[in-house]
């Protein structure tokens, strides 16, 4: 089972097109964690796995910084979530279920902030800013299942003529 794997790309549309092909290896109910510092990477990131989950590309994808939470039909339901400003908090009414809904895939940036309410089973996905427009992306599984969904992505990158 893989546990941890990462790559890194050199352009923002880089990273976009990297969260595309994660969200076409998902099948509903993985839970992604996004760590890194402000402007990483991690909205990025979630934009293209928002089209890989089937969000017609005609519709928006923005920051949930300030409402923390933007909800998305395509293939899947995509919950997108950003608790920066829930630090200090007791967390928020409900956010298990969200991120425990079957069939939903969830991605939650700034995720410590809510660490008693995350899931045991999740994707990590943490971003360190190399240079300017370089960022380095690394996966890990926090147990079995997630290991089931890296090892598709990890499949489907080694696949892909831009990520071999
Ligand atoms: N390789 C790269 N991948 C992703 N973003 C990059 C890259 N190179 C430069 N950037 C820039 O870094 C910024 C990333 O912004 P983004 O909103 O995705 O960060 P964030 O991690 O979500 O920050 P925040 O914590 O404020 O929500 C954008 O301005 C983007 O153009
Ligand atoms: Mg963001």
């Amino acid at each position: 089972m893989e546990t941890s794997f990462s790559l890194s790309t050199k352009t923002p549309e880089e990273t976009t097109a990297l969260g595309r092909l994660v969200g076409e290896c998902c099948e509903g109910g993985e839970v992604f964690l996004l760590r890194g510092t402000l402007g990483a990477g991690k909205t990025c990131f979630c934009q293209g796995l928002a089209r890989g989950l089937g969000i017609p590309e005609n519709e928006p994808v923005t920051s949930p910084t300030f409402t923390l939470h933007c909800q998305y039909f395509g293939r899947l339901e995509f919950n997108h979530l950003d608790a920066y400003r829930l630090e200090g908090t007791a967390g928020v009414e409900g956010l298990e279920e969200l991120l425990g809904a079957v069939g939903a895939v969830a991605a939650v940036e700034w995720p410590d902030f809510i660490s008693p309410q995350l899931p045991s089973s999740a994707l990590s996905v943490d971003i360190e800013i190399a240079n300017s427009e370089s960022r380095m992306l690394v996966f890990s599984a926090s147990d079995a299942r997630a290991g089931k969904t890296l090892e598709r992505i990890v499949r489907t990158c080694s696949q892909s003529p831009r990520f071999p």
